[in-house]
């Protein structure tokens, strides 16, 4: 099942130009995650050193290559939030257990900071309270 979204993703963008980014965010997008045994079949697909792919998906924060274990809550701790509060929802989510909980630097949501993401689903104007209730 996951080989074969692995190989569909590729397949999808391979022809295209650019296409390791769309590659990797499809791919956590659609498993979560982007498996690590994918990285050396999208190197081979494009033509790419195992190395090259590796270092594009250690270099941004936001990709991971390990499954979740919990929900993915991505506080956002860059200025806007942070003036708005935003260090008190991460130590309430921290404290919460409730999910697995990521530093972000800018959703391009600041007009409604603080913000967060669960999953793909953006969270505005997020107070300690409201964050409880989409945690449960
Ligand atoms: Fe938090 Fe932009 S600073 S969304």
């Amino acid at each position: 099942m996951t080989q074969d979204i692995v190989a569909s993703t590729i397949a999808r963008h391979q022809g295209r130009e650019g296409p390791l980014l769309p590659i990797l965010h499809e791919l956590q997008h659609t498993l979560g995650y982007i498996p690590r045994e994918a990285l050396p079949r999208i190197a081979q697909a494009l033509n790419l050193s195992r190395a090259e792919v590796h270092g594009v998906v250690s270099y941004y924060h936001h990709f991971r290559t390990e499954k979740p274990t919990a929900p993915v809550l991505q506080v956002c701790r860059a200025e806007s939030c942070q003036a708005m509060g935003a260090d008190r929802l991460w130590d309430h989510a921290q404290a919460h257990g409730g999910c697995q909980v990521e530093a972000v630097y800018c959703l391009g949501l600041c007009a409604s900071s603080p913000a967060a993401m669960l999953g793909e689903e953006p969270l505005g104007r997020l107070t300690p309270e409201k964050l409880d209730e989409v945690l449960g």
